[in-house]
């Protein structure tokens, strides 16, 4: 993307938490012209020292509102635990500055509501990183039913199954009361993908977690989530971070509408859409997510077309849903989404 060089400067984005997923933010944000990195916050200083020499020496500190109180601070992108981002997203609230923020928003729904409140009030611009919405799988069937191509959905079925990865995976993941639990944590991906497809009301969850390879570790590691909406479509979810072999990445989408059916598989594959006229092939195309993502809580900050990036209202949804599977996990039996 081009700049031109009458419009405004970059907007200065500050990273909070400079751990694993920053590095995927700072390569977008050295991607897109109408945004420049002005430096790290981290509770370690190892890591924010790290992370500020490995990207052009730009400022660090352990100091989080020093670094939110600079004036060449605009926006932030914050990627530090679930279990810190409603306190670190307020004082960011409080600080006026924008947030792109790590899902989920929260790890309660009173926080997540909390935190969306908060920035509409200010009048900020709050985008959560929902980050498959802004793959080209995820926005094909989205346009594709957008479009009408398969009528009203009435059942959708999302597979995502991943290898065994737990042993790389820091000590808060590894907490429920850190994460939030597995179904919030990476579960909230595809309880948030299929309600953006779908576009109903949830009503309610009934999930269940197994712990397949990991058992001596307080994590489900296999999830099985079932949604239901308020015109009676179904969502059947399926997540694997427990598969072998442990390098394994597997997807499988399919949406059976009133009027037509479309199936997706790993990428590459294509997808295809089938209504009374036959079969057709999609091309889902590879465009690389976090980019995509940060364009669209840039535009909300700059034009304030806010139509792609998730709102908050959307992101407190997803809490909702991950909070419920876990709950449903808990009692063994379908939970209302309230
Ligand atoms: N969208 C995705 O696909 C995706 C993938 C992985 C992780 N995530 C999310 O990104 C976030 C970070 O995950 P990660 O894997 O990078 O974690 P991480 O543990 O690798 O990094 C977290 C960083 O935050 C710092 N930190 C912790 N508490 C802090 C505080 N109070 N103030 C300042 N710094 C603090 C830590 O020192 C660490 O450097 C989580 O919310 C996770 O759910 C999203």
């Amino acid at each position: 993307m081009e700049r031109d060089s009458t419009s405004s400067p970059p907007l200065g984005v500050l990273v909070i938490g400079a751990g694993a997923i920053a590095d995927l933010h700072v390569a977008a944000i050295a991607a897109d012209p109408r945004c420049t990195l002005v430096g790290f916050a981290d509770m370690s200083a190892d890591r924010a020292h790290a992370a500020g020499h490995r990207h052009g020496g730009v400022p660090w500190t352990t100091d989080v509102d020093a670094a939110l109180a600079r004036p060449d601070v605009s926006a932030v992108v914050l990627c530090t635990p679930n279990d810190t981002h409603e306190e670190l997203a307020l004082r960011v609230a409080a600080a006026g500055r924008h947030l792109l923020i790590e899902k989920p928003l929260a790890t309660t729904v009173a926080g997540a509501a909390a935190v969306a409140g908060e920035f509409a009030r200010r009048g900020l611009v709050l985008s959560v990183a929902h980050s498959h919405r802004f793959y080209d799988y995820a926005r094909t069937v989205h346009a594709e039913i957008a479009s009408g191509a398969v009528g009203r959905p009435v059942l959708v079925r999302l597979a995502l199954l991943g290898g065994w990865i737990w042993p790389d995976w820091r000590a808060w993941v590894l907490s429920p009361a850190r994460s939030g639990g597995h179904a919030l944590h990476n579960g909230v991906h595809l309880l948030d993908l299929v309600t953006w497809w779908i576009g109903r009301r949830p009503v309610s969850v009934y999930a269940r977690g197994q712990r397949r390879t990991a058992a001596e570790l307080d994590v489900h590691d296999y999830l099985e989530m079932v949604v239901r909406y308020d015109d009676g479509a179904v969502a059947i979810c399926e997540m694997s971070r427990a598969h072998r072999p442990a390098a394994l990445a597997q997807r499988d989408v399919v949406v059976q509408g009133t009027g037509g059916l479309l199936t997706l598989g790993w990428d590459g594959e294509g997808a295809l859409l089938w209504d009374e006229k036959g079969a057709h092939t999609l091309d889902p195309g590879v465009a690389y997510g976090f980019t995509a993502q940060l364009g669209a809580w840039i535009d909300a900050v700059t034009t304030g077309d806010t139509r792609a990036r998730v709102s908050g209202e959307d992101a407190v949804t997803a809490v909702a849903l991950g909070a419920a599977a876990e709950r449903s996990m808990a009692a063994g039996r379908p939970v209302e989404v309230p």
